[in-house]
Order: structure tokens, then sequence, then C-alpha cells
């Protein structure tokens, strides 16, 4: 595996490269989650690039850009043995200047969910996807669906700027017991992680609902904030999967989103229905 830091390392590299190029952007930390993305990646591809880089301005002023886990050693093992090729770990001297044309999301769609708790960040989001599919100019790109609001606009993005690479989704990755994997979780207690099993919970007595034939959009969101009533629940909504609020469900076209607080932590679940 290539440990690469410059901009100008990279592409030469690229410039190298032939065949297919999966790719997976990461802010590290990296749990199964990640590898799952990485492991199809290296399936479908001839080369795998990684990056991991704990980008500043998706983060706002007052969230947990200083304190965001670095495991720095631990995922270096991680992608050595999954067969990364090439791992991409720049500085932010590296990714950003001082002055750069501004890059901003859709407003539609940028501020309501997790823009809206979060406004600004999925400027930042776009901001450096953008720069890396650039600079890797990947066949195959690799995203979670755990973010799904994020994927949706990295995927709007590279279709209406005509970028040339396959957005690939990929399916969340969860604990046993229903508990989807988030870098964030290692700052959840013992009983805050409990107590986050309430997400999925939700999640899935909504689908059961909606599988016994309800399909009523406000019903089904009752549903889920009973089962999430120990907490601060940010939103719990089901939409279309293009993020439009609709009075009735449609199976194969809907989606239930959750962002919900245990504790200090901001935890977000999703299930596509
Ligand atoms: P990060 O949170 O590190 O996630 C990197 C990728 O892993 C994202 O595509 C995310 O959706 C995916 N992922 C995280 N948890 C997952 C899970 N439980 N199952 C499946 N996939 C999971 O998302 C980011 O970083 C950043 O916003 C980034 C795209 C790298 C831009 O900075």
């Amino acid at each position: 595996m290539k440990i690469v830091s410059t901009v100008k390392e990279l592409t030469a590299i690229r410039e190298e490269l032939k065949g297919s190029v999966g790719f997976v952007a990461t802010m590290g930390a990296m749990h199964n989650g990640h590898l799952s993305l990485i492991r199809q990646a290296r399936i479908q591809n001839d080369t795998v690039v990684v990056s991991i880089f704990v980008n500043p301005t998706q983060f706002l002023p007052n969230e947990d850009y200083e304190k965001y886990p670095r495991r720095e050693e631990a995922d270096l093992k991680i992608c050595t043995l999954a067969g990364v090729d090439i791992l991409f770990m720049p500085t932010c001297e590296e990714m950003y200047a001082k002055t750069e044309p501004e890059i901003l999301a859709p407003k539609n769609l940028a501020y309501i969910l997790e823009g809206s708790s979060r406004p600004g960040h999925f400027d930042g989001v776009l901001r450096i996807v953008l720069k890396l599919l650039n600079l890797v100019r990947p066949t195959n790109a690799y995203f979670g669906k755990k973010d799904a609001q994020q994927l949706y606009l990295i995927q709007n993005m590279v279709k209406t700027l005509f970028i040339n690479t396959n957005i690939i989704p990929c399916d969340i990755v969860r604990e046993s017991d229903g508990l989807a994997l988030s870098s964030r979780n290692i700052y959840l207690g013992e009983k805050d992680r409990v107590q986050a099993l309430a997400l999925s919970i939700a999640l899935k007595n909504a689908s059961q609902a909606i599988m016994k034939g309800e399909r009523e959009a406000k019903k089904i969101e009752l549903i889920m904030l009973e089962s999430l009533q120990d907490l601060k629940v940010d939103y719990a909504k089901a939409l279309s999967r293009n993020f439009e609020a609709k009075e009735q469900i449609i199976v194969k076209e809907t989606i239930l989103l959750i962002a919900a607080f245990v504790g200090n932590t901001r935890l977000i679940d999703n299930l596509w229905i």
C-alpha cells in the first residue's frame, strides 16, 4: 500500500494507473461500515484508493472537529489488510487554499433534515468530495446509505456537474443488535449504548407497520416517535427517496430517516422501504 500525503504525488500516481479505479472517501476512525465500502471497491476495481481526511469545512463551529476520533495507526492496518493500493492522507493546507470558489449545496436539499440542524454542513461535504473526485478521477466511488442525504446530494452533484464517476450506494452495516455503525458511537457510555438501540427499533417498528399495510406517512412518523420517546428527537420522517414529503408511502420509493440525541451524541439512522 502506498501512503500519499500530497496532491502532487497523488496526481503523478493517478496518471500512471491503468484500468478501473475504485474510491472510498472517509474521515478515518474506521469500522466495519468503512470496511464494507472498501471490500466492495476491492472486488469491483483494478485499483483501490482510500482517503482519510477529517474535513474541517463540514463541521460547524460548535461541533466536534477537534474531538473527532483520529486513529491513524489502526486505520493503516485496516487498509493494508483490506488490500487498499493507495491511501491518501492529506493535510488541510494541501486540500484548501486561502481563496477558492465556494461550493454551495442546493438550498432546497441542503437545509432540511441534517442540513437544518447543521446549516452549511453539506456545502463542506460537497466541497471536499468534489476536490477528491477531481484528484482521484475514480471509475466508481462508494458511499454508505448510512448518510442517505449526503449520498443523495453527492449523486446529484455528480449528475449535474457532469462528473465522470459512478456513485455506488452501499448498505448500512449494523451491530448484531441493530445499532448502525458510526465513528461517533465511541462517544456512547454504557447507558447511552442501550438507549441508542431505540433508533433501529423505531425503524423496525415503522417498517413492520408498513408491511402490515399502513401507508399514511404521518402515522408512520408517529410510530417512530413513540419508539423514540426517551430520546431528544431531531427528526423522524417518512419521505420519498428524493427527500420530498408525501402523504402516502409508496413501497420501494420511500426512506425512513431519524436523527436523535443519546445523551450529548447525535445519532442518525435510516431504512429504505
Ligand atoms: P465518514 O463518516 O468517515 O464515512 C465514510 C463513508 O462510510 C461514508 O460514505 C459513510 O456513509 C460510510 N459509512 C459510515 N458508516 C457506515 C455504516 N454503518 N454502514 C455503511 N457505510 C457507512 O461520510 C463521511 O465520512 C464524510 O462526510 C466524507 C464523505 C468522507 C467527506 O468528508
